[in-house]
């Protein structure tokens, strides 16, 4: 069984120090609480910091051998990464960022250069552990760098990425000076999961705007390597939750928190203002204001656990808190009755589980929460009574799934007062449907689930990218077939495209002149006795000429509509260009309209280049023109092609597979090698014999037999070939 390393910022426990002892304590927050429950089938190691400062040196080794016993790996964070990082880049940027709390961000290029240094010092600390077969997945946005740290160390291994937190919409995201470096930094994964399909829209909008890359279907395609953007919503431990091993009477447990048959509203976060806690208070003051009969039968129970406490909005938002909270008490409370019980610390599972029992309502309202396991566990604990009501914030990720809950708008307190009253009125025959179709979700999806299908869809992609994709690596057996056959042949035919194989795409077509090292290999590969190398380009001739007249090479221009041999340029027969004055008002009218597009006119054929465009908009141009275009070159023997960025209308009949049977057709041919990198390359892959060595650059699916990844390869390859 392969191993799994689990990184987080945080392990699932926190070291504690009294009276100079150490001891350990379970670590707050849905992270660690939730993947805390995986089973333990599964071989994990998890790497992470254990949450305090341990200034003595002569303590780590003692600290590392008791939780390497719970297969925990710790990474150490001084004094200045935990200021810097943690409560610096992780604390004050990426977590209000992401939050849309944008009003709460401080830069500072120190906290950014704490990020990268303490990312690489995960990286560091992976490295030493990793071994031959295992899984990497990194978790959450304190480590946004280390998928493309462990990616540069391990190009081959499998590594998964989960953001707990939401993704923000693009305009939000784009105002973060790091932008580029760290959504680099997560496309070194090759899963990455969030828990709802609003956070990967998001994600995928950051991605094609910022660094270019377009999806389809949700995979990218990132330097030839595939990454699969997918939704995994979390779960918890069901059972754990449903049917607590040391069970508490309800009743007992009730009169512990309240004198009377009260109704209990129960609230439970981390002190964090994402959690919308002021909002909360202050709509049950609304609630209590316009429902007095109420007063005295309802008490909102509310559990916060202090959180961050170093970094100031955490200590503003609990001075807030503590003055309305008072504020509530000195207004409603009375000699026997209090409206709300507030508690500032954290509790123990049982005492949780026992709250999630005996409370009536469950009132969740942050304004922004990545899923929200309290809700889920809310649920679960009404497993046997099936009474409760849970009123859920539609900003909180969870709603995507918990559809029966009543879901409020967390801004808008006038909608969260009418959840309360129809909560308390609603009958007990309404609160079972509601609590059993949301039960009955998250006895499926339960944490244990959520882990298995994200390391089964990371094994999957494994395997595809292992079986689909043929490579010729070097060393490999199939490289050094090619290499041997090359050697032993007399005749050797060698067909190359140019842009994408023999030259890297720019914005500018105009700009991909060849360069030297490009030049010298070319008129190596010609004057070796014995090879005929061929060009065969979709570049209009005179580029072409201009580009390659020195080799005095054979070449197809136009994708075959013009082919040159022993130094002159022939048409293909029955080529027409009249359309052409039909067609360019249509296509210069769609440049109007389109700025950033372009067009390239060729002898028999019209392009619309589109690549500076945005997608959405190229798209809705090609539908809009699309029909027209039919429409015009219906009755005449033209073909419009879609394709990489451009649309061509050119005669039809012609591709570079057919241009490419004129060599084939020479001679007999012992050897023949062919490479390429887009769509209409594969026409030449089609058109040559079955034994042919065909190449496609990159992973797309293809006709041909194997794939290098970039230009770089094929030239790699071709130098390789020379040298012999
Ligand atoms: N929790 C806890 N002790 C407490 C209060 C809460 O262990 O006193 C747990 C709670 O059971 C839940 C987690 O903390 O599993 C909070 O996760 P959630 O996703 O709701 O919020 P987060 O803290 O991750 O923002
Ligand atoms: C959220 C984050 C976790 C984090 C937890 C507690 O759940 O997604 O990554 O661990 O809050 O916050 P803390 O800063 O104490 O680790």
């Amino acid at each position: 069984m392969s191993r799994l390393i689990i990184i987080s910022n945080r392990l699932p426990v926190t070291i504690d120090k009294k009276d100079g002892e150490l001891f350990y304590h379970p670590s707050a927050g849905g992270l660690a609480t939730g993947l805390n429950s995986l089973s333990d089938d599964l071989d994990t190691v998890w790497v992470g910091w254990p949450g305090k400062i341990i200034e003595e040196e002569w303590e780590k080794p003692a600290i590392k051998k008791s939780l390497s016993a719970r297969n925990l790996v710790p990474v150490f964070l001084n004094r200045d990464e935990v200021e810097l990082y943690y409560e610096g880049f992780s604390n004050k940027i990426i977590w209000p960022h992401f939050h849309y709390f944008t009003q709460y961000t401080t830069y500072k290029d120190e906290y950014w250069e704490a990020y990268k240094q303490v990312n690489e010092k995960f990286a560091e600390e992976i490295t030493s552990i990793v071994k031959e077969g295992d899984k990497i997945w990194i978790h959450d946005y304190q480590l946004l760098l280390l998928p493309r740290l462990v990616r540069e160390q391990f190009p081959e291994i499998s590594i998964g990425f989960f953001l707990h937190i939401p993704f923000p919409s693009y305009e939000v995201f784009r105002i973060l000076p790091w932008r580029r470096e760290l959504l680099d930094g997560v496309l070194g994964a090759d899963l990455i999961g969030f828990h709802t399909f609003g956070y990967i829209r998001h994600f995928l909008s950051a991605v094609y705007r910022i660094s270019g890359h377009e999806h389809s279907f949700g995979k990218l395609n990132v330097e030839n390597r595939i990454i699969n953007v997918d939704v995994f919503p979390m779960g918890i431990d069901y059972d754990k939750y449903a049917f607590p091993e040391k069970q508490l009477v309800d009743k007992e447990t009730k009169r512990q928190f309240l004198k009377k048959e009260t109704k209990i509203i129960l609230s439970i976060d981390r002190l964090d203002y994402t959690k919308g806690i002021p909002e909360r208070i202050k709509a049950y003051g609304k609630f209590l204001k316009q429902y007095p009969e109420y007063i005295g039968k309802v008490t909102l129970v509310m559990i916060v656990v202090p959180s961050r406490s170093n970094v100031d909005q955490y200590q503003d938002l609990k001075n807030e808190v503590d003055t309305l909270v008072g504020r509530l008490v000195g207004a409603y409370g009375s000699f026997d009755w209090e409206p709300i019980l507030y508690f500032y610390r954290s509790f123990s599972f049982l005492d949780l589980t026992a709250l999630y029992k005996v409370a009536d309502i469950a009132l969740i309202t942050p304004l922004r929460d990545g899923m929200n396991l309290v809700a889920k566990e809310f649920i679960a604990a009404k497993e046997r009574n099936k009474k409760g009501v849970l009123i859920l914030s539609e900003m909180a990720g969870v709603s995507d799934e918990l559809i029966d809950a009543i879901i409020v708008n967390p801004h808008d307190s006038n909608d969260i007062v009418s959840a309360l009253v129809k909560a308390l009125e609603m009958d007990a025959s309404e609160q079972k449907r509601r609590l059993e179709s949301m039960q009955s979700k998250l006895k499926i999806n339960t944490v244990g689930h959520w882990a298995k299908t994200f390391i089964e869809e990371l094994t999957e992609m494994e395997k595809q990218k292992n079986k689909m994709v043929k490579k010729l690596s070097v060393g490999s057996d199939d490289r050094m077939r090619l290499v041997n056959d090359y050697t032993n042949a007399e005749n050797k035919l060698i067909i190359l495209d140019y842009d994408g194989t023999l030259m890297d795409f720019q914005t500018d077509p105009k700009a991909v002149i060849p360069d030297d090292d490009l030049m010298g290999l070319l008129f190596g590969i010609k004057n070796k006795e014995g090879n005929k190398l061929v060009i065969i380009s979709g570049r209009d001739r005179n580029t072409l000429d201009e580009w390659m007249s020195p080799l005095d090479l054979d070449m197809a221009a136009e994708h075959g509509v013009w082919v040159k041999k022993n130094n002159n340029w022939k048409t293909a027969k029955n080529l027409v260009s009249a359309w052409k004055n039909k067609v360019r008002p249509v296509l210069n009218n769609l440049v109007e309209r389109t700025p950033g597009s372009f067009i390239e006119e060729k002898d028999y054929s019209l392009a619309w280049h589109y690549r500076k465009i945005d997608k959405d908009l190229s798209e809705k141009r090609i539908r809009e023109y699309r029909d027209v275009l039919q429409y015009l070159t219906a009755n005449l023997d033209l073909q419009v092609l879609e394709g990489n960025k451009v649309v061509e209308i050119k005669n039809a009949g012609v591709n570079k597979g057919k241009a490419a049977l004129g060599w084939i057709n020479e001679k007999k041919w012992d050897f023949i090698l062919a490479i390429g990198d887009d769509h209409t390359d594969e026409d030449i892959f089609k058109a040559l014999p079955k034994n042919s060595y065909t190449i496609k650059v990159g992973l797309q699916q293809t006709q041909a037999r194997y794939h290098l990844l970039s230009v770089t390869d094929v030239r790699e390859l071709l130098n390789e070939l020379i040298a012999i």
